[in-house]
């Protein structure tokens, strides 16, 4: 095991606190050191430390759900969970406690970021092939877990009662309806009652403040738990008779984390700052917006439903999700693990499918919202034919085409087609998702931006 030399600097930082004279001092190392060392291994492959393998995704997640745990029990001290008050108690946390705007502020962009910072870790774990050699079952872990930091952000939603919760929620919980059997049960479970009211703010509120955190810090522990028992974070396979240098954790590895977790609470304080986290006029279920929109991590699929059945613009999303449960056991190739894009034809799929999808996904938007009419074209069928089966069926056809057309054009192998196939599908949601929030204007019709 070889030690890499450390800068001066940080050699006094680390080590002068070992002297005899300051046991004090030497104590709180040993703790703090004992408690790192529950989190690491003592020694991690040099590889495994660069951060532009990881990007320090997870590592960053998980520092922004403390943070959101933090903010969460704080903010618990002054908000009040009723209809009447919900929305004055927001106002008054604005307006008449010391920092209350910030700590809300933080709360808001810390659980939006950890939305953007989770996906972009699945992203990572995918093109690295994170899931491969004995990490199916964390892969799968941490779909539940994307699952549950979607469902906390959803159920915060509705917590301040302004006009943004109130129909955001009423347009989400209006789609679960669609879900066939368990739908209406489901809906009417959350909402506890037929429509968003104080039943639905309650049960939001003890789901958001009670359940998910619970679940989530199991569920993360287990996450973390799993990352160690699997090996560690994933390696390339090492070259016949070539050693993998190893480092110690502290300090190689802690030095890291340390400067990823300032910069990024500094830039989370700035940001919290600048720019509050926002609140519109009270809710007012008479009045809806014009255009409702649902929350903005929900705006790909809303965009779906704009061109297709519900049923369908939820089917579509559930198989992709199950085809990403299954991810392990489709692509059992090992020998291209924590090789980004698997080899060069791999990066060459990427390539082609994201430029497919962009010029393909706006094309179709626009194609549907002003030419094509599939109810009036297949007008003797019942809409969840012409409108649901036909583009639900066309849109796999497309997706089929892609994987055996990288297959065939690309000599890519499964593993290799999958990329293609997987940054097909994420780049048309980033871009079905823009086209909702920035493009959908008055009755959701397409609108230039400026
Ligand atoms: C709250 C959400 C999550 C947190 C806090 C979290 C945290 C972490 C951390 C700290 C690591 C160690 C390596 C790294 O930093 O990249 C890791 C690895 C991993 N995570 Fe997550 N994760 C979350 C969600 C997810 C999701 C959504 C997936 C995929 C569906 C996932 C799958 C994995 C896998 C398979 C590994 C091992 C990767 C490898 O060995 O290269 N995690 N996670």
């Amino acid at each position: 095991m070889s030690e890499r030399k450390l800068t001066p600097w940080v050699e006094r930082l680390l080590y002068t606190s070992s002297s005899s004279t300051n046991i004090r001092r030497y104590r709180m190392q040993a703790i703090a050191n004992n408690l790192i060392l529950h989190l690491h291994p003592t020694t991690v492959p040099a590889p495994a430390l660069r951060f532009s393998y990881t990007w320090g995704l997870g590592g960053i997640s998980s520092l922004l759900a403390v943070v959101l745990i933090i903010t969460g029990v704080l903010l618990m001290f002054r908000y009040d969970a009723s209809v009447e008050r919900a929305y004055t108690s927001i106002q008054f946390l604005e307006t008449q406690v010391a920092f209350g705007s910030l700590l809300r502020a933080l709360h808001h962009w810390s659980g939006n970021l950890l939305l953007i910072t989770v996906f972009l870790h699945l992203v990572r774990v995918f093109y690295t092939g994170g899931f491969k050699a004995g990490r199916s079952i964390n892969w799968l872990i941490g779909l539940v877990l994307l699952l549950m930091v979607v469902t906390f952000n959803f159920t915060g939603y509705l917590l301040p009662w302004d006009q943004l919760a109130y129909w955001a929620i009423t347009v989400g919980t209006s789609l679960l309806g669609y879900i066939p059997l368990i739908g209406s049960g489901l809906s009417n479970f959350l909402l506890a009652g037929p429509e968003v009211g104080q039943s639905a703010l309650r049960n939001f509120y003890a789901i958001h403040v009670a359940v998910l955190p619970a679940l989530l810090i199991l569920v993360m522990s287990y996450h973390f738990w799993r990352v160690r028992k699997d090996g560690g974070i994933s390696q390339s396979l090492p070259q016949t008779g070539e050693r993998v240098e190893k480092l110690t954790t502290i300090p190689h590895l802690v030095q890291i984390e340390f400067a990823a977790a300032t910069v990024l609470l500094a830039a989370l304080a700035l940001g919290s700052m600048l720019a509050p986290a926002p609140l519109e006029a009270l809710a007012n279920p008479a009045h809806p917006p014009n255009p409702a929109k649902a929350a903005w991590y929900f705006m790909g699929l809303q965009e779906l439903l704009l061109h297709m059945h519900p049923l369908a613009a939820l089917i579509l999303p559930g198989i992709v999700l199950l085809a990403l449960a299954a991810l392990p056991y489709w692509d059992t190739r090992e020998d291209d693990i924590a090789i980004y894009f698997r080899s060069p034809a791999g990066r060459w799929a990427a390539i082609i499918s994201a430029a497919l999808s962009l010029v393909l996904a706006p094309l179709l938007v626009v194609l549907d919202e002003w030419w094509l009419d599939l109810p009036t074209l297949l007008s003797i069928w019942p809409t969840w034919f012409s409108n649901g089966l036909v583009p639900l069926l066309l849109t796999f056809g497309g997706l089929a085409a892609i994987y055996y057309g990288l297959q065939r054009g690309l000599k890519a192998n499964r593993s290799e087609a999958l990329v293609g196939l997987f940054t097909f599908i994420m780049v048309s949601l980033v871009v079905l998702t823009i086209i909702g929030i920035f493009l959908r204007g008055p009755n959701m019709a397409l609108v230039w931006p400026f």
